[in-house]
């Protein structure tokens, strides 16, 4: 075995590439990497190389996931990974961390000539945050057989469809459905991100391991009701959405800062037709509501959901409610997290074990695989914003860490 590599040399390549990747957006001046566009493809490509460079065999699937895959010395195969795309004006880090890592960790090993006790599989995720097509996890639900396949007739906002989309980046729309990662030989999956909150910092440690990740409904909300003329029709006589999506918003954030654990956000709104001189005849709303408990989610969806259409009607208006996406609350497997604990010691690190309020593709992954994920700490805990950075030894300290644990022998019931 050739001597060891310090891992801060690896942490600088890890830095290096995600500054590389963060050239690659659909927004000129900002980052904006949305699934299946030209950036994407150009992401996608630089992520291959560097998995062949470091000794993978690569692929791409049906729906565009870039896989590397490392043989091991003995049978199965533990799978890493997060997701290529982004959120709009994002971080650099959300998403490509993890792929980065991972693809250091497998370089590492063989820099090293340890050939790992089993197949590495390093995924990068097609799409995970859903901004083109409104729901998550599109790459890692493919991967797991869990793809709703009507979902390809979904169109953006530019009224392409998902499956056109797909073809137009060389995928292949009609194979999805049978791109079904068999889990047979599936040891479990791995997910090295950022932890997007600010417990890491608080206590004062370079990585934490996750325990559970919140589950997430998301909905598109439409007030419908008359465009007019902003001078001539009265007060008494609109029929005006925005001031009706304006009380629904207020009534959200009520709803959340009133309920233990939850959170829920408007993050997006479109007025139609959205001209200072028109009243808006309609509003379109997207609503993120996110909770541990899988019960009082979705009391909370359908509290918000009745409000929404108790506020239209006291306005003489319509309103619509559209289920986008459900996702449960995914446990972590405690036997994977336990080892990614010891391997957190075994680094010299303090143990420091935290939920997941964002979703991963671990969400997804968890269908086929137990599912482990590994935090870095980020500073200020912020995230989906360009502000976005992490530490390079608290990288180091990742991948030291994501090492040793992928170079004991981690069986499916985390034994070593
Ligand atoms: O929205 C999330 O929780 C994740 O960043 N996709
Ligand atoms: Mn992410
Ligand atoms: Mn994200």
């Amino acid at each position: 075995m050739s001597t060891a590599t310090p891992a801060s040399r690896y942490a600088t390549t890890v830095l290096e590439r995600c500054d590389a990747l963060a050239a690659f957006s659909d927004d000129p001046g900002r980052l904006t990497r949305r699934f299946a566009t030209s950036a994407w493809r150009a992401a996608g490509e630089a992520i291959e190389g560097w998995m062949r460079d470091a000794g993978m065999a690569t692929r791409r699937d049906a729906i565009g996931n870039v896989i590397g895959r490392l043989e091991g010395a003995g049978a199965g195969t533990f799978v890493l990974g997060s997701h290529l795309d982004t959120v709009v004006d994002a971080g650099r880090y959300d998403g490509p961390l993890g792929v980065l890592v991972a693809i250091a960790c497998a370089q590492r090993l063989r820099d090293e000539d340890r050939e790992p006790p089993f197949a590495i599989e390093v995924v990068a995720f097609a799409d995970e945050e859903g901004v083109r097509y409104g729901t998550a996890y599109l790459g890692s639900a493919t991967l797991a057989g869990t793809l709703d396949q009507a979902l390809l007739a979904r169109t953006d906002a530019n009224g392409i469809s998902m499956a056109d989309a797909i073809d137009a980046i060389g995928g292949d729309p009609g194979a999805v459905a049978a791109a079904r990662r068999d889990p047979a030989d599936l040891l479990g999956y791995c997910e090295v991100h950022i932890e997007q909150g600010p417990v890491l910092e608080d206590e004062d440690v370079p990585v934490g391991v996750v325990t559970a990740i919140a589950g997430q409904t998301r909905a598109r909300v439409t007030f419908a009701g008359s465009p007019g003329h902003a001078g001539t029709v009265p007060m008494a006589m609109r029929h005006d959405a925005l001031p009706a999506a304006a009380e629904w918003i207020l009534a959200v954030e009520d709803t959340a800062r009133s309920s233990d654990g939850l959170v829920a956000t408007v993050g997006d709104a479109r007025i139609d037709p959205g001209a200072a001189n028109v009243i808006p005849g309609q509003v379109i709303l997207a609503l993120d509501v996110r909770h541990a408990d899988d019960d009082a989610r979705a009391a909370a969806a359908a509290q918000l959901r009745q409000r929404a259409d108790a506020i239209a009607r006291a306005r003489d208006l319509r309103s619509a409610w559209a289920p986008m996406q459900d996702n449960p609350a995914v446990e972590c497997s405690p036997a994977l997290a336990d080892a990614l604990a010891d391997a957190v010691s075994a680094a010299g690190h303090r143990v420091v074990r935290l939920p997941s309020g964002a979703g991963h593709d671990a969400v997804a992954m968890s269908a086929i695989a137990p599912v482990a994920m590994l935090f870095v700490r980020c500073a200020g805990g912020i995230s989906h914003h360009p502000a976005e950075a992490v530490a390079p030894d608290d990288v180091a300290a990742a991948i030291d860490v994501l090492t040793g644990y992928l170079a004991a022998t981690v069986s499916s019931d985390g034994t070593t």
